[in-house]
Parts: structure tokens; C-alpha cells; sequence
């Protein structure tokens, strides 16, 4: 398939690949993330408006050598600043995907793979379906395997909610769990900073402290809609009409499990963003600016705000899951 980078040489052409196979895949941040009411599977509906933007993970996938081979069938080492937050085991999100991909082949494939992380750990960027999202992408190639993007967009939805859109890229409108996605017609680019935060949040913790918000103020939740101002500004490429119709109705609930994030955002805001929130389930923060001088200048402003890690700049949207280099 499209995006995929062949490292051997000389393979037959959808033959397995004997070398390794690298896939970049971009981190996601949610323009509007509208949550309905809790459902019987303990997930919610959502209107999830998904953004990719130009902060990478990348994964290789590679045969095994012989000693490996009796081991384990997929096995993860994780590089970059992250490694340390990201389990290399069998819970691994990119091993549970080439997994299941295997097991959807009906084979017993093996691969090792190398996820370099630049996406924050539990951020509410998408990060681990973004593994699993590359993991598909890149066995797929090293296996021969020639599955098109709905089937590994299909397999992708078991692993994680997030995962397909992290196949796809660009922007898209989930609904569903997220999984159910339209591809948004957009105009130009616009550009991002986020303030990354010390130590991550738990998805289902913000999801729970969300209905525990929402059964203390008594309030009915409503079936979520997606927010037609935002799609128009889309549409314009106009970035103070998007700035204004960003909103996350997650956010309350990460402010509440993480009172700082407020602070962090308020520094956005007089600084000049033309919008701030917390992506996700948080605790990154996406601030949107009006160019990339404007979105560096707020990087340098916020990266040594109470709470912050650093701030990082990029742009969106991008494509998915696509070749490295
Ligand atoms: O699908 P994923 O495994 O990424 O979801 C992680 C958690 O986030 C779920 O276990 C659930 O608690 C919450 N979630 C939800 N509703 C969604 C998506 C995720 O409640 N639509």
C-alpha cells in the first residue's frame, strides 16, 4: 500500500520484505470533541473532530533474526524521550495491532519492531494508536500481506478508538467511539503549538471524572452534534473563525484532575492564541496561532510555564500513517 518505505532491496513485488519497513505516523489533536451520553459498553458516542498534525512517531517493523525467533512473535523496543513511559511488552498497542493483523491473515508471522517517540506518552494525542496505526501500516508491507486501508482501518478500531483516524490523517469528523470517520474538506494550513505536560492522564480516568461532573450537576447530556461554524472555518482556512469554535467537552474534567493545565492555558491565551484547549483527554495543550512566526513565539513563551515540559510547534493537517524521510 501507499506510505510505506521498502528498506530491502530486491523483493518481489508483493513478496514479503526481508529488510525492515519504516512508517511515520502523526500525532492528532481534536478540534471539537463532543461526548454524549455513557453507553452500555462503557464506551460514549462522540463527535470527535480529529486534526493531524506534523509531530511523528515513527515504527520499523523487521523479520526477527534466528535467536529471536523461538521468542516471542512480535517483540517492541521503544527509542526517544518517551521510551521510558511506553511498555515494551505483549500490552504494547503496536504489537497488539501487528498481532491482530496476524491473526486476521490466518498466519503465524513474526516481527520486531522499533517505535522512535516524539508524540507525548498519555497526552491526549493519540500517541499509542498511532504506534498501532504504523505497526499495521508496516507489517502489512513486511509481511506481503496487501491488505487495503478500510481492512486495516477495520482491525485498527478493535485496538484502539483513535487508531483508525491515525491510519487516515488529515481531517476527519469520528463519530461512534470515534471510529466512524468522514474525511473534512479543508482549506490552507494551520498552525499549532502544545504545551506538553509533566507526567500523563489516564483516557478512562478523564472519561469518568467527565460523568461524574455530569451526574453531579444533575444536567441531561445531549446527543452530540458537530459544530457547523467550526466545519465553515475549516472549509475558509479561516484560523481566528477556528480559534473561536475549538472546544472540548473533556476539558473540564482534565482541569479537574489537573488544576495547573488552567494556568498553562490562561499563558496561551494573553499571549495571544487565538485559541486554547486542552486536547483530548489532556494533559497536552493545543494553542492555535496565526502563523508559524506567531506559533514560535508563542512556543517561547509558554515553554517555561508553571506545569510545562516544553512546547512544541507543527502544523496540520497532514496525512496519516505515510513513508518515512
Ligand atoms: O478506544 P480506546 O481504548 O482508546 O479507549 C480508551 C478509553 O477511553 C475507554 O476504555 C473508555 O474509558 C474511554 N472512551 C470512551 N468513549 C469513547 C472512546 C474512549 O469512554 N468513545
Amino acid at each position: 500500500m501507499a506510505g510505506v518505505e521498502r528498506r530491502a532491496a530486491g523483493a518481489p513485488a508483493g513478496g514479503p520484505v526481508m529488510g525492515g519497513v519504516t512508517v511515520r505516523v502523526p500525532a492528532k489533536v481534536n478540534l471539537q470533541l463532543a461526548v454524549g451520553p455513557l453507553r452500555d459498553d462503557g464506551y460514549h458516542d462522540l463527535v470527535n473532530v480529529f486534526h493531524a498534525v506534523s509531530l511523528f512517531d515513527e515504527v520499523t517493523a523487521a523479520e526477527p533474526d534466528r535467536a529471536g525467533a523461538a521468542d516471542r512473535p512480535v517483540r517492541v523496543r521503544v527509542e526517544g524521550e518517551w521510551a521510558a513511559d511506553v511498555p515494551a511488552s505483549d500490552d504494547n498497542l503496536a504489537v497488539r495491532a501487528a498481532a491482530a493483523l496476524a491473526a486476521r491473515a490466518g498466519r503465524s508471522y513474526r516481527a520486531d519492531l522499533l517505535i522512535r517517540k516524539t508524540i507525548p506518552v498519555a497526552g491526549g494525542m493519540a500517541g499509542g494508536s498511532a504506534d498501532a496505526a504504523a505497526a499495521l501500516v508496516a507489517c502489512n508491507e513486511l509481511w506481503g500481506l496487501g491488505l487495503p486501508l478500510p481492512d486495516l482501518m477495520e482491525i485498527g478500531a478493535d485496538i484502539g478508538s483513535d487508531v483508525p483516524f491515525a491510519l487516515l490523517g488529515g481531517t476527519a469528523v469520528g463519530t461512534g467511539r470515534g471510529e466512524r470517520l468522514t474525511a473534512l474538506e479543508t482549506s490552507g494550513v494551520f498552525h499549532w503549538v502544545f504545551a506538553l505536560a509533566d507526567g500523563g492522564l489516564s483516557t478512562p480516568r478523564v472519561y469518568g471524572e467527565c460523568d461524574r461532573l455530569r451526574a453531579e450537576a444533575g444536567a441531561a447530556v445531549p446527543w452530540p452534534r458537530v459544530s457547523e461554524p467550526l466545519l465553515a472555518a475549516l472549509r475558509e482556512g479561516d484560523a481566528p473563525a477556528l480559534g473561536r469554535t475549538l472546544s472540548n467537552d473533556l476539558q473540564p474534567a482534565a482541569l479537574a484532575l489537573r488544576p495547573s493545565l488552567a494556568a498553562t492555558l490562561r499563558v496561551g491565551r494573553d499571549a495571544g492564541a487565538l485559541g486554547a484547549i486542552v486536547s483530548g483527554s489532556g494533559p497536552t495543550c493545543a494553542f492555535l496561532a496565526e502563523s508559524a512566526e506567531h506559533a514560535g513565539a508563542l512556543a517561547a513563551g509558554l515553554k517555561d510555564a508553571e506545569g510545562c515540559r516544553g512546547a512544541v510547534t507543527a502544523f496540520g493537517p497532514v496525512p496519516g500513517a505515510a513513508p518515512a524521510g
